[in-house]
């Protein structure tokens, strides 16, 4: 069955002015202007440090050395320092995407803020756009995807286990500010899933951050339109490799193309300007590739290596732990989904409403 943009049918939230919220893209509002109650603060002390709040009228933000009333910081303009009940001074600033990237729950490793920016710029993700994207995982990069497409836009996530799913919802609304009207969850295989639920030659991007990715060739062929990108996230070179030669060997898309990107701080204090000694130097390699149109066939390249297959044997070893994968235990990941939901801003999502959302991916169906 092909999905309706969600945004046709799922639940929305209103973009109706108000006197504190002008209207606007959605959860743009509630990023400006005096803070409120109910959203989350970043508090910096003069040596860094960072602490993350949610201010509730009443409430006190303690550490040992005093502690800062929420009442001064509800109505305060953005950007205010502040001093607590011994004088330590705090800068009040709302966290930015890659703030709330880095520090919220999370069941599996994230796409890193430098990777989903190259991922939304060379995939093209473009508002409106119809994308498809699977794994889920804690939300990340559903995150950066969803502020790409827009709200006229169509993101649909697929991720086969549940308490991803869960933990990527509560992610999502909670910096969003609620749901998404272009964002819906189908819990499963994407490879299956996709099939499934999107049109033949109707999605625009495909977007991969998985085990596995060449599983899904065949998926993504058929659901792709001509001209349409495909990209995959992989962690090592073994996959990479393994996809990039299933791709070329599929000949139904452009040559694959492969990078990496590094980002390295710099330190800046009178003479002494050089490069950190610390940096994340490894997260993961980006693929992309174009689907030709129908009955074409790409390019073979002049000189091909001398082996390329993989035998069964190698497919085997296609595990988590092969290739460094963290194992999380299914205890853990309940945990952490808990934590997720109860972040959800309840001011912008009745109760009922978002224990409604829980309860229906709890059942394995389809959230919109
Ligand atoms: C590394 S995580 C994704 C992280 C996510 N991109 C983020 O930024 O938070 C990989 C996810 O892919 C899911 N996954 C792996 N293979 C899948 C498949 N064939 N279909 C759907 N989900 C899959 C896993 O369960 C896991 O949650």
């Amino acid at each position: 069955m092909p999905a309706p943009p969600a945004h046709a049918e799922g639940p929305s939230m209103s973009t109706a002015p108000t006197p504190e919220a002008p209207a606007g893209p959605h959860g743009a509002a509630a990023r400006r202007g005096p803070f409120r109650a109910g959203e989350r603060v970043q508090l910096t002390d003069e040596k860094g440090r960072m602490n993350t709040v949610t201010l509730t009228p009443g409430g006190a933000f303690h550490t040992h050395k005093g502690f800062l009333q929420h009442d001064s910081l509800i109505g305060a303009t953005e950007g205010t320092i502040l001093e607590n009940t011994t004088g330590q001074l705090y800068q009040a600033l709302r966290p930015l995407l890659s703030d709330f990237v880095l520090s919220m729950p999370r069941g599996a490793a994230v796409v890193y803020p430098k990777d989903a920016g190259q991922i939304v710029t060379m995939a093209d993700i473009y508002p409106g756009a119809r994308v498809v994207e699977a794994g889920v995982g804690s939300g990340a990069l559903s995150i950066s995807l969803l502020r790409a497409v827009g709200d006229d836009g169509y993101l649909h996530s697929f991720e086969r286990r549940e308490e991803f799913a869960d933990i990527a919802r509560g992610n999502v609304e909670t910096i969003f500010g609620g749901p998404h009207p272009a964002w819906r969850i189908t819990l499963g295989d994407f490879q299956e899933q996709v099939l499934a639920q999107e049109e033949p030659g109707s999605v625009d991007r495909v977007v991969l951050d998985m085990l596995a990715p060449w599983e899904c060739l065949d998926a993504v062929a058929t659901v792709l339109a001509p001209g349409g990108v495909w990209i995959s996230y992989v962690a090592t070179v073994t996959q990479l490799s393994r996809t990039a030669e299933a791709i070329r060997a599929d000949g139904r898309f452009t040559e694959p193309e492969g990078w990496e990107s590094m980002v390295r701080g710099w330190h800046l204090e009178g003479l002494a300007v050089r490069p950190d000694h610390r940096m994340v130097a490894h997260t993961g390699f980006l693929l992309t590739a174009r689907r030709l149109a129908e009955g074409a066939t790409g390019f073979t390249p002049k000189r091909r290596p001398s082996k390329t297959g993989f035998s069964e044997e190698d497919l085997n070893a296609w595990t988590p732990q092969a290739v460094g994968e963290r194992e999380v235990s299914d205890k853990r990941l309940r945990r952490v989904a808990r934590d997720a939901a109860s972040t959800i801003q309840r001011g912008s999502l009745p109760a009922e409403e978002a224990q409604a959302r829980r309860d229906a991916i709890a059942d394995g169906g389809t959230v919109e």
